[in-house]
């Protein structure tokens, strides 16, 4: 059974100079997965994340927590803002004060919570995204790269359920990105629902669980990144395909199979170790 815990029920939207940004868009967040939201540029998935925690409303069709309609009255804003975090594309549209202490303690202040409370929680999320040593620095000294981690941080020091951030990925070096990636999956791992805005069809198709392409204020196609991302339509959409399934893909023409238990790999890490396994076993005497 699909445990929906936000979802969007035929949601359009225009912006006031009378953009279309979505139109009856429909989808469904589950509990606990890893989403990843893919779409060309102008698709709609930043005004569809300023949804989820109501930045915008809809301008028709609906958005719902766990099957009841959103709750767009100040405590049911301020409760749907403690559920729902949001990292943006730009840290510097989040950032405002002096230094990272500061800035990841605004959220949980504003919560009416204990200093205690408030020191304890913000000391947590910056240990949670390695920013501890950099707690005192001024935000605006700081990299890129450790911005967009301050910003995971202020919205993780609110104890969210549901992550959601608009493409994380963009502009870090591929060290960072790893090291993203495992802070992604470390949040996954207590429970948290995450949803990721990205361009990055490997990172989509290697960490996702679901899937959901959107093309023109719409969903396209949604479900298991191995089923959806490798459809036509949408790599035709997207400009792209999978490159791990796709190496793969070719080897399997050339008669090599990489399939470890009937899986193939997902990312190029897997993708390595079954060419590997595969080299050895051929090479055995
Ligand atoms: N503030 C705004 N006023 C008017 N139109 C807007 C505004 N913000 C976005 N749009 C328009 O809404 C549509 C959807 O934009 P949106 O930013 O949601 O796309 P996106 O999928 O996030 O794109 P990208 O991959 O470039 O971030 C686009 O046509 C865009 O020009
Ligand atoms: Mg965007």
């Amino acid at each position: 059974m699909i445990s929906a815990i936000l979802s969007l029920a035929d949601v359009s939207y225009s912006y006031p100079d009378g953009t279309h940004a979505l139109s009856s868009c429909s989808l469904t967040i589950r509990r606990g997965a890893r989403t990843a939201v893919l779409g060309a540029n102008g698709a709609g998935k930043t005004t569809m994340f300023l949804h989820l925690n109501g930045i915008l409303r809809p301008s028709a069709g609906q958005l719902q927590w766990e099957g009841t309609p959103l709750d767009y009255s100040r405590n049911g804003l301020r409760m749907l803002r403690s559920r729902v975090g949001l990292v943006f594309q730009n840290p510097d549209s989040q950032l405002f004060s002096a230094s990272v202490r500061e800035d990841v303690s605004f959220g949980p202040m504003n919560l009416g919570l204990t200093d205690k409370n408030v020191r304890e929680r913000v000391e947590e999320a910056l240990h949670a995204v390695g920013m501890t040593e950099a707690a005192d620095k001024p935000v605006h000294n700081l990299s890129y790269g450790q911005k967009k981690r301050v910003c995971i941080a202020g919205v993780l020091a609110m104890k969210p359920e549901i992550i959601v951030l608009d493409e994380p990925m963009a502009g870090l070096d591929a060290t960072m990105q790893e090291e993203f990636t495992a802070v992604l999956e470390r949040l996954h791992g207590s429970g948290i629902t995450i949803v990721v805005a990205t361009h990055d069809l490997d990172f989509a198709y290697g960490w996702a669980d679901q899937a959901i392409v959107m093309r023109a204020g719409r969903v396209l196609a949604h479900g298991a990144p191995r089923e959806v991302l490798l459809q036509k339509d949408v790599q035709d959409e997207l400009g792209a395909v999978p490159l791990v399934a796709e190496i793969s893909r070719q080897l399997s023409l050339l008669g090599i199979d990489l399939r470890d238990n009937g899986y193939l790999p997902r990312s190029k890490g897997e993708l390595l170790k079954a060419i590997t396994a595969h080299t050895r076993q051929e090479n055995r005497p």
